[in-house]
């Protein structure tokens, strides 16, 4: 065997070991370390034409009833409102510096909104109670962090199911090792798990910390303990100028073979510095962007609309504040993560009066799509004429 056939094969057996369920989408090369490899994936096809959405929090038919519910509530024409899920804002800190980190996490720091207490017993009881009697089944943790940094994580999740609700995690994975994965499956968790880039080096140097493999790891676990069979396993990947290619050729394929959902959006300009803005697509590339994807996808047998203001892969525009709320550390409940609308505090009024309030009813009237991202515009006049600053470098 010449010494490049010998080299593979050593590499090939240490995938093979030491992460036996990605194996087939994985490769090791001496200059860039381990990588998603989508190469062996040609003439793959999906079971099924429709791609997989992710259990609790995906919007499907059943959050589009939702809407239509709340908006008749608003209107007078409902007596109840119904929520898919709520997000708990939680005040932790991160074990990583993401490039463009829309928690400010890269810049050692918490959003000032996202400073305060966890949530008290009390506070967890009286918001999963709410949620539960409508009709939600799940929160989810959208925290300034990473919520494995808090020793109270684990507590939390069993606190959220023990109210009969399940929990939603967005995690980068480094912290967690089999036994946890193993914890967070019998709890029912959905795991959403985050990279930056599909090449180990390229990850490293956008999170600023050695966590690819370590992430490849936990999401290798999660698949030992059947989380993608039970549709409660995604990969999030923020799709920036340089690493579009690798999403469409490594990424989405390797997540479709595998049966993970793959949770690729659009990278968000919040609070993101001029140079890190610079890695946004522009709307004309974000069009393109969404295109091949769609014929990526397309090829595997897989088919979704793209419609005008969509910045998730197979995903409606963002209409969150329809179904959904967000608790903040000083109790606050807003209209979603990005903190735009204040309803009211949870720890001055009960969170039934808040919701059931003219405030709550007046902001699902009044809803309109937020410029947070770049999004899919069908052709240049479809791009709205009014835009935060922020969003300047995406014409
Ligand atoms: C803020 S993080 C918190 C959880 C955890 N630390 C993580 O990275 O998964 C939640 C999600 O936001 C994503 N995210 C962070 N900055 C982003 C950006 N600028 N654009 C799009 N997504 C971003 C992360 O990749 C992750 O999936
Ligand atoms: S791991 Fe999550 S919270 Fe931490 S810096 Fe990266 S995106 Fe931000």
């Amino acid at each position: 065997m010449h010494l490049k056939e010998q080299i593979q094969s050593r590499h090939r057996d240490e995938i093979a070991e030491r992460f036996p369920n990605l194996t087939p989408v994985l490769r090791i090369d001496s200059d860039n370390g381990l990588a998603l490899d989508g190469s062996s994936t040609a003439g793959w096809q999906a079971a099924q034409p429709r791609p997989k959405m992710l259990q609790d929090y995906s919007a499907t038919a059943a959050t589009q009833a939702l809407i239509e519910n709340n908006l008749a509530w608003a209107n007078g024409e409902a007596e109840k409102l119904g929520f898919a899920f709520a997000y708990f804002m939680l005040p932790t800190v991160c074990n990583q510096r993401c490039f463009g980190c829309f928690m400010g996490q890269d810049k050692h720091r918490l959003p000032p909104q996202l400073v305060g207490a966890f949530p008290s017993p009390m506070e967890i009881s009286e918001v999963c109670g709410f949620l539960r009697d409508h009709g939600a089944k799940a929160v989810v943790y959208g925290g300034g962090g990473e919520l494995f940094t808090w020793k109270g994580a684990f507590d939390f999740v069993e606190a959220v199911r023990s109210h009969g609700l399940r929990t939603v995690i967005f995690t980068n994975g480094t912290l967690l090792n089999r036994e946890d994965v193993n914890r967070l499956n019998a709890l029912d968790a959905t795991l959403i798990i985050s990279l930056r880039d599909s090449v180990e080096t390229l990850h490293n140097a956008a999170v600023g910390r050695n966590g690819f493999v370590a992430s490849i790891q936990t999401i290798d676990y999660a698949i030992e303990a059947g989380f993608h069979s039970s549709d409660r396993l995604a990969v999030e990947i923020p799709v920036t100028r340089s690493n579009e290619q690798r999403v469409l050729s490594d990424f989405l394929p390797a997540m479709r073979v595998m049966g993970i959902v793959p949770l690729i959006e659009e990278y968000i300009l919040l609070s993101t510095s001029p140079e890190e803005q610079l890695r946004c697509h522009s709307f004309r590339e974000s069009r393109a962007f969404f295109r091949k994807l769609r014929q990526k996808d397309e090829s595997f047998g897989i088919s979704w609309q793209v419609k005008f203001g969509q910045r998730i892969i197979a995903q409606p525009q963002c209409q969150r504040p329809l179904y959904s709320f967000a608790v903040f550390p000083n109790g606050d409940i807003m209209d979603c993560p990005s903190h735009s609308v204040r309803y009211g505090n949870i720890k001055q009024q009960r969170l039934r009066d808040i919701i059931y309030s003219p405030k709550f009813k007046s902001a699902l009237k009044n809803f309109s799509v937020c410029a947070c991202s770049v999004f899919f515009t069908e052709c240049d006049s479809d791009i709205p004429q009014e835009l935060p600053e922020r969003l300047g470098c995406t014409i």
